[in-house]
């Protein structure tokens, strides 16, 4: 029997391809330092796994409880999101996810029909296209400009801009470069989309990770009434709580409303420990957060200063986040017997045992992906490695 054509059409998440790679490695022996996870190093916060043992211990969240979250829950997230967003949202308009990448699955689903295009700038996080395609719709790319550091601009949405076009996905600080838009910027890009009355989805997991300079404004700030805005948020980056699984889709009732219904109909409730895990986090504020920050700040001035020492690599300037993007397109080439990023990054792995994810992975060929969420020794030591790799490849 034949299985559904989305076969042909999606790809498995890249960057666990390279997760699974040092896996195996891993399981050989190998020493293999890995700057390809997108999750903090930190446990989650004690007060977290205290009021998760808590919770596992009461019966009530033994059971079924309402598919669009815990009411607390929900009400505690509208809070904060006053507080640390700026912008208002009633608890009735916020869905609880399975993490950050539900709810943009169910965004999507709520949003588009077949032939729908969905503006995505590249370098993108990997899941947007393949999520767009999940849900029926059709991914256009924007190119981005390095000379740029990598941002959209108008010029380049009115280009792509057609008929179809019926949302832009947007992310500041950007995963994979860490690029944070200023407020001119964003407004900039806010002010064209509202004016096209199309829909943007901010994804905003990152937001409290910015070492420099303000974060982007929520285009919710703009659009109080969420008549083109939709807002993805959750504690798996601000609280490292990557593996609890709890984000958060913010709309309008209507989104809102068919999102509901959708994850009725898919997942029911979220984990009853995990949302009153994350609701434990919310209440505690972002001294943890900030803690972290102190860290990864940090960490990216270090690999940085590094990476940009080595002979013809260099990093896009990074501000937010905890990613490096690295130009490695010097090193691809026939010559060296490695032809492209991907190329280059299987070499890394398999011969120096890093792990980087390839710019292809993100829609972006010559350059590599790093993640600078991992202890300083093994920052430094893998690094020193990348530097005796390509010291290799100079002789
Ligand atoms: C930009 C971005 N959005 C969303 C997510 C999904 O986060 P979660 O782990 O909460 O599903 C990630 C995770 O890597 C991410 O990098």
């Amino acid at each position: 029997m034949d299985i559904s054509k989305l076969d042909k059409k999606i790809n498995p998440s890249g960057t666990m391809v390279i997760s699974n790679k040092s896996r195996a490695l891993k399981l050989q022996g190998k020493p293999v330092i890995g700057f390809g996870a997108g999750e903090p190093d930190f446990p989650s916060p004690k007060y977290v796994v205290d009021a998760a043992i808590k919770a596992v211990s009461d019966p009530k969240n033994h059971k079924y409880s309402p598919a669009a979250g815990l009411q607390s829950l929900r009400e505690v997230i509208a809070k904060t999101t006053k507080d640390y967003s700026g912008f208002e949202i009633s608890s009735d308009n916020v869905i609880v996810t399975n993490g950050g990448k539900q709810a943009i699955l169910t965004a999507f689903f709520s949003t588009l029909d077949s032939g729908d295009e969905v503006i995505i700038p590249a370098p993108y996080w990997t899941t947007y296209p393949e999520a767009v395609k999940i849900a029926g719709g059709t991914p256009v790319f924007i190119q981005t400009e390095k000379s740029n550091n990598f941002k959209v601009t108008v010029e380049q949405l009115e280009k792509s801009k057609t008929d179809n076009t019926k949302m832009v996905v947007w992310c500041s600080p950007s995963n994979p470069t860490g690029v944070v838009y200023t407020k001119e910027e964003a407004e900039e890009i806010y002010e064209w989309i509202f004016k096209n009355d199309i829909w943007i989805l901010s994804d905003e997991l990152y937001e409290h990770l910015v070492y420099e300079g303000e974060k982007s404004p929520s285009p919710a700030i703009y659009d109080p009434e969420f008549k083109n805005t939709i807002i993805v948020n959750g504690v798996s980056k601000s609280y490292s709580m990557t593996g609890w699984r709890v984000g958060w889709l913010l709309g309008n009732n209507n989104v809102i409303g068919l999102g509901k219904k959708i994850q009725s109909q898919a997942t029911s409730n979220v984990s009853n420990v995990s949302q009153l895990a994350a609701e434990a986090a919310l209440l505690n504020g972002l001294e943890v957060t900030n803690e972290m920050k102190i860290a990864f700040n940090r960490r990216r001035l270090f690999a940085t200063e590094k990476i940009n020492s080595i002979p013809n690599l260099n990093v896009v300037e990074s501000t937010g986040a905890f990613y490096l993007f690295v130009d490695v397109s010097y090193y691809c080439t026939e010559e060296n017997g490695l032809r492209t990023s991907e190329e280059l990054c299987d070499w890394l792995l398999e011969n120096y045992y890093i792990a980087f994810v390839p710019g292809e992975v993100f829609g972006t060929p010559g350059f590599m992906r790093l993640s600078y969420a991992l202890s300083d020794e093994e920052l430094d030591s893998g690094l020193s490695r990348l530097s005796e790799a390509i010291d290799n490849l100079n002789e």
